[in-house]
């Protein structure tokens, strides 16, 4: 432990009472040391030469000496592989019933005494030692497999594994889950295993609050995302290839994937970004469509600990004229801590000010933790010890931990009953007039003044039935209580979408809502984490998040609080947010000219409210996060690939934020094609790097020609507003509208943009033809220099 965490440790130790915390740990230490399963002496596996081999539908099976191999190709090109017979199924990242066989794909036997399955989209070729090769139709390797390897414990249990991979010599890695450092994933080894990081984080933490063994892989040869579908603890070491300059030698990327237990499979998802998250998304599930209400600006705090205080803020919001669309209560607003009640002396009638708040347009939402207080005479605990709710370790007995309310036990989401006995408890939301949940500290966290806040690796759960202990469950705990606030909530409202976002998760998390940053530290090193974990997880199919806005600690200057406010601004869930400690964070705490800049920065983000709710609808038809790389439409743009201080919202926009303090210019790198400054409205030609103003007023954001983008008008009503596209180019985009909270399908339109004599044509696209758009079209960038 270094200085750093010491002091950290000391922090969150004596926030909740010492000495339990300190009996807690020594409690979790010897249940470890009493489980503690020593591996003993262990067999090392390889797979062996090639035995033979037998077609399947959609490949087949490839038989070594000492494991199988399956290979099985879909018709989407979704290649699934996995050795010693692991299936696709039980998996809690898959959302339905693994995709169709491709029938057209045929196992051939390869050169050199290897096996090959040839489909229109994708090879997958075998060699007789088991190295796995996924190649593009044209032969271009993507990704090499090296043959795995296992250590079998002699006595039993489950093997550790490793396997290498290597991918082209100029690719880029990105994703593993929310990583602070990235988007771009350099040399390093990143855990998978969910962790506070104890207090606030910064880029060199890690890991953190969730992660996935999902790596992006993006290269001139094309892109692709690699899945191993394993929920044990691991680690995945990276480094990034090099061209051998004049030698022609060039070194390849490598990935070794090592993991604790638990089986060895692996989904392949090839193809151009857009179509890699069409495919991961058709796997794990459509992100959940967030209410339009959960798209405008959101304000929490740790610590309004009173309905006068929370009262004072929302007028604060009114009386400056700024638009207010959520208020998140945090645990203060519990009674001693405990999840599912309120404090009634603080907040005597929480309904009555939830529809006073509800009438002003702005919505309570509620921070949920899954830790129940143990207190005998406490409803939830009682009703959670009587359905046997809770995790028990081998002898029977509740896994006790510490959280905020002090002792503490926990409901085992990996349970289906439990999952319907804890969503049942939402109906005390719902009834206290919340309007949606924010989960916390479902990684899970068990406060110890050292070693790892959670639960001991020996503890139980049901997994599905299968049975098995924390090592296997960890990682998919805070997915597990997703899916059981989001269906209990469905059950409870069934013609309102949750609204649902979660601070731990795991692959297939956004079936059931977004995620936030968690903890980031106050500094411009954290502002900079918050941009990496948006794209990062977006990548990973998590399309809604955003961070603290202004950091969860300390006190930003006003120059820091209004760059993360005017980035936050064009992120899905924008949300100041800050700790019970912590400065204050309201826009007019900084000064009159930060409140004009973020009273901006406000309107700005209430005009693009129907592009983000069309933004939000393309995510769940498309799987496409709201905020992607800069290089998400041109992969094969190696200094794109490398820039990570922008991003694309949506097709349309290029969104350049302040990162650094004192900055009044900055430089911005541009896909090919015309841009426009969207307040300057000078035209800039892409690919290649420019310098752009960025006052204090507001961070750059560019247009790309031609896009068509949905906002809202001056009076309110929608309008399309249109770049002109370049001369001799088109342009066009869609738009979906909001159909309310409930669950009709939304129609998609489809625009078309040309410039005809000078003029700027819009046309809408449909089944029965072309239509000319002229009302409420807004043409802008017609005039640029
Ligand atoms: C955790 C959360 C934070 C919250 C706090 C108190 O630290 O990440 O957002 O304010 O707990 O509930």
């Amino acid at each position: 432990m270094d200085g750093r965490e010491l002091v950290r440790a000391a922090r969150v130790f004596t926030m909740v009472r010492g000495p339990r915390a300190m009996r807690s740990a020594w409690r979790r230490w010897r249940a470890e040391a009493r489980a503690s399963l020593p591996r003993g002496a262990e067999r090392a596996r390889v797979p062996g030469p090639v035995v033979d081999a037998e077609p399947l539908p959609g490949g087949g099976v490839v038989r070594f000496a000492r494991s199988e191999l399956l290979v099985r190709v879909a018709s989407s090109g979704t290649v699934f592989w996995s050795w010693d017979g692991a299936a696709p199924r039980p998996s809690y990242a898959l959302a339905g019933d693994p995709p169709e066989p491709d029938a057209r794909a045929a196992l051939e036997p390869d050169k050199d005494g290897g096996w090959r399955v040839v489909s229109e989209r994708v090879t997958v070729a075998v060699s007789r030692n088991g190295a796995v090769e996924v190649r593009t139709p044209g032969g271009v390797v993507l990704r090499r497999d090296l043959p795995p390897r296992w250590w079998e414990p002699v006595a039993g249990g489950p093997a550790r594994w490793v396997q290498r991979s290597e991918v082209p010599a100029d690719a880029r890695f990105f994703g593993l889950g929310g990583r602070a450092s990235g988007p771009r994933l350099r040399e390093g080894t990143y855990r998978l295993w969910n962790t506070d990081p104890r207090g606030s984080f910064g880029p060199d933490d890690d890991p953190l609050y969730i992660t996935m063994p999902v790596q992006l892989v993006v290269a001139d040869a094309g892109t692709h995302l690699a899945f191993h579908d394993n929920t044990w603890d691991g680690r995945v070491t990276l480094r990034e290839g090099g061209e051998g300059e004049g030698s022609g030698h060039d070194r390849p990327g490598l990935s070794e994937v090592r993991m604790s237990g638990g089986p060895l499979r692996c989904w392949v998802v090839v193809g151009t970004p857009a179509r890699v998250l069409r495919g991961w998304t058709a796997l794990t599930g459509a992100p959940a469509l967030p209410p339009a209400w959960a798209l405008g600006p959101q304000h929490a705090r740790w610590g309004f600990g009173s309905e006068h205080e929370v009262r004072r803020v929302v007028a604060g919001y009114r009386e400056r004229g700024l638009p207010l669309s959520a208020l998140h209560l945090d645990i203060d607003h519990y009674d001693g801590h405990r999840v599912f009640t309120v404090d009634r002396k603080r907040f005597p009638d929480l309904p009555g000010l939830a529809r006073e708040l509800r009438a002003a347009g702005v919505r309570l939402v509620s921070i949920v933790d899954p830790a129940v207080k143990v207190e005998p005479g406490g409803p939830v605990y009682r009703g959670g010890r009587a359905a046997g709710a809770f995790v028990r370790d081998a002898r029977g007995r509740e896994v006790r931990g510490v959280v905020w309310p002090g002792e503490c036990v926990y409901p085992d989401f990996t349970d289906p009953a439990v999952r319907r006995w804890w969503g049942g408890l939402y109906e005390e939301r719902l009834a206290q007039g919340f309007s949606g949940v924010w989960h916390d500290m479902n990684e899970p966290v068990s406060f110890t003044p050292f070693g790892d806040m959670t639960l001991p690796r020996s503890a139980r759960h049901a997994l599905e039935g299968r049975g098995g202990d924390h090592r296997e469950a960890h990682n998919v705990y805070g997915l597990a209580m997703a899916g059981a606030g989001y269906e209990g909530l469905r059950r409870l409202r069934p013609d309102e979408r949750p609204f649902l976002f979660s601070r731990s998760g795991w692959a297939g998390m956004q079936r059931y809502g977004g995620t936030w940053s968690g903890d980031v530290s106050t500094g411009w090193p954290g502002l900079r984490a918050s941009l990496s974990l948006v794209l990062g997880l977006g990548l990973c199919g998590v399309p809604y998040s955003g961070p603290d806005v202004g950091g969860f600690d300390g006190s930003p200057s006003p120059e820091l609080f209004l760059r993360w406010f005017q980035l936050g601004a064009w992120l899905p869930l924008f949300r100041t947010h800050a700790a019970i400690d912590a400065g204050r964070r309201e826009p007019w705490e900084f000064g009159p000219e930060v409140l004009e800049h973020a009273r901006a920065a406000l309107a700005g983000r209430e005009r693009l409210r129907p592009y983000f709710v069309t933004l939000a609808h393309l995510a769940r038809l498309t799987g496409a996060p709201y905020a992607r790389p800069v290089w998400w439409g041109a992969p094969e743009d190696r200094a794109l690939r490398d820039c990570e201080d922008a991003f694309l919202l949506g097709d349309a926009l290029l969104v350049a934020p302040v990162l650094a303090r004192g900055a009044d210019r900055r430089a911005v790198r541009l896909p090919r094609g015309r841009w426009y400054d969207t307040v300057t409205g000078s035209a800039y030609e892409g690919p290649g790097q420019v310098l752009v103003d960025a006052p204090l007023s507001r961070i750059p954001v560019l247009a790309r020609a031609g896009a068509v983008i949905p906002v809202r008008g001056e009076d309110g009503a929608e309008e399309l507003e249109v770049w002109a596209p370049a001369p001799g180019r088109t342009g066009g985009g869609v738009v979906v509208r909001d159909v309310g909270d409930g669950w009709e399908r939304a129609e998609i339109e489809r625009y078309t943009t040309r410039l005809v004599d000078g003029a700027v044509r819009v046309e809408r696209v449909t089944d029965e033809g072309v239509v000319a758009v002229a009302a409420r079209v807004r043409v802008r960038g017609l005039d640029a220099g």
